[in-house]
């Protein structure tokens, strides 16, 4: 089977006004496999969000191969490219970046709507509640994101990140402002999802106590992608 998420060799640099480049990435080269929890750690500036763009298909590489469940990102066109997101790419961030005048629910919903077969069907409802429900957010199917508390928050965009049944998640610290009870739940939950559904989930992450969920963990230092073998 192919991997859910490869990378072959990808470099990403940025050009500096001086005319200076930037090397975020190095020759980064991966395969991450469906059912992975993989942790990806390093310093500010190292190039760990830059890695997540360019596997969520969101800034293309200088040069080297990507692949999103098998499909090779390079040849495909901006539509092209925004369609794969919706359909194999799940993302989850820092902040929940929920939509203050939806419900919970809706949250979820919405992914459909906008969509290119835009209308909800009865199924989606069942499957958005059976998601949420899982997470443990049946009670808080109708409140909005402002009666939620900041563990609701990201198990909502956990949810949302799973109703379009993506082949990858890409989480950028999604427990940087949780408590440390707050984040192992949100953990547990990804390890829990990337078990039972066969997602693969990378995960960016600072909270190094968050580090013994993951199946893989890997450091980057400017720009150098390396995995840390555990055990
Ligand atoms: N759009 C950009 N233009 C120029 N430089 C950038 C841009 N995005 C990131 N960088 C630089 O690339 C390096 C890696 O950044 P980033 O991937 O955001 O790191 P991290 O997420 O680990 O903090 C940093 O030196 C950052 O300043
Ligand atoms: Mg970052």
């Amino acid at each position: 089977m192919e991997a859910a998420l490869e990378l072959i060799n990808v470099t990403k640099t940025y050009s500096e006004a001086n005319n200076e480049q930037i090397i975020a990435l190095n020759n980064a080269s991966v395969t991450i496999n469906y059912g992975e929890l993989v942790a990806i750690v390093g310093p500010s500036g190292s190039g760990k969000s830059t890695f997540l763009s360019i596997s969520g298909a969101l800034l293309r590489p200088t040069c080297g191969t990507v692949k999103v469940g098998g499909i090779d990102l390079e040849n495909l066109g901006d539509n092209q490219l925004s369609d794969l997101r919706l359909d194999k790419v799940g993302f989850i961030l820092q902040s929940s970046n929920l939509i203050p005048y939806l419900t919970t629910l809706n949250q979820l919903l919405i992914i459909k709507q906008m969509s290119k077969c835009g209308k909800v069907t009865n199924n989606d409802i069942q499957y958005a509640k059976k998601i949420l429900s899982e997470l443990g957010l049946s009670a808080q199917l109708k409140k909005y994101p402002a009666k939620l508390s900041g563990g609701q928050k990201q198990r909502v965009a956990i949810a949302r990140a799973l109703f379009n049944n993506p082949d990858i998640i890409l989480a950028d610290e999604p427990t940087a402002s949780l408590d440390f009870e707050k984040a192992t739940e949100v953990v547990e939950q990804l390890k829990k999802q990337t078990q039972s559904t066969k997602k693969a989930i990378v995960m960016v992450t600072h909270d190094e106590r968050m580090l013994s969920y993951c199946d893989r963990i890997f450091s980057i230092t400017d720009g150098t992608l390396t995995e840390i073998t555990t055990s």
